[in-house]
């Protein structure tokens, strides 16, 4: 059985190899030695509790929202900071992904754009100053858009951070940068990534140490082992935890959860 660790503020790299960690990922992160890891491949939090103007809002009950598993936030977390502070915490966390990746590795950081306050806000302020080799556009499926000031937004980004020596598997170059993959309809939890997405990640690098540190549900692991690599799970909320560890274990790891997300609802 796939062990959870409980972290009590002391970890080596060796004891997390293929092990969930339960904690707050820049605690965690900041334990860990340098270059431990090959490859990082996460979706934070998007904030998408701190909206303005028709946005998602805590406790919204009625409307375009109804149908969003993301309206009550996650499971520990509410995911609703000060704009500020997000973009603060969220830096502290790629710096520390930087930190932790070998000098041929890489971190695959998803997050996207929003339209506050009438403006768009890039992500652009959480990645600037690291070192950004490429923007791959994820374009999901459609969605529904009740804002008539802009275009339905489709596209999220991943954002590939990468020390010189990295390199791709071979071929794999021959990918454009605009991944189209639906996003995913049958996992509990409220934004998890859809498997082929990683897949896609994993087949087109060689690194054998994947870490995920907000693994929500796990999917960084399963296609990890899918691809004989190895991973480390770093996640708050032990639900989540323990529902990775019964994904990663092949048991009924959809029982007894929120429903499924109704993802053609998603908001924008
Ligand atoms: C977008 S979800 C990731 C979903 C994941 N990619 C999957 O496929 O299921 C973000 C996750 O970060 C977790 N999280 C929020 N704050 C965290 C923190 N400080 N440390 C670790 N995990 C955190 C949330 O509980 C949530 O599960």
């Amino acid at each position: 059985m796939t062990t959870i660790i409980e972290f009590n503020g002391k970890i080596s790299a060796d004891a997390c190899l293929d092990k969930i960690i339960h904690g707050d990922c820049l605690e965690v992160m900041r334990a860990l030695p340098d270059k431990c890891v090959d490859i990082v491949i996460t979706s934070p939090p998007y904030n998408l509790l701190n909206s303005t103007g028709n946005g998602l809002k805590k406790n919204t009950n009625c409307g375009k929202w109804k149908n969003a598993a993301i309206k009550n936030g996650y499971a520990e977390y509410e995911d609703n900071m000060p704009y500020a502070e997000y973009i603060a915490w969220q830096r502290a966390c790629v710096a520390e992904m930087c930190r932790l990746i070998k000098d041929d590795g890489a971190v695959f950081y998803n997050n996207k754009n929003r339209v506050q306050k009438g403006l768009l806000e890039d992500r652009s302020e959480i990645v600037r100053g690291f070192p950004l080799r490429q923007i791959i556009i994820w374009k999901r499926s459609g969605a529904i858009n009740f804002n008539a000031g802009y275009f339905l937004p489709t596209t999220e980004q991943i954002y590939l951070l990468c020390n010189k020596a990295f390199k791709l598997a071979k071929g794999a170059n021959k990918n454009t940068d605009v991944w189209e993959v639906k996003q995913e309809m049958k996992n509990p939890h409220p934004a998890p990534f859809p498997e082929a997405l990683i897949d896609k990640i994993i087949s087109s690098t060689t690194g054998q140490i994947i870490l995920d540190p907000f693994a929500g549900s796990g999917t960084s692991a399963v296609c990890a082992k899918k691809f004989g690599r190895n991973f480390i799970l770093i996640e708050k909320s032990l639900k989540y935890c323990e529902m990775a560890q019964s994904r990663i274990d092949g048991g009924d790891w959809r029982h007894g959860l929120d429903a499924p997300r109704g993802d053609s609802k998603k908001p924008v």
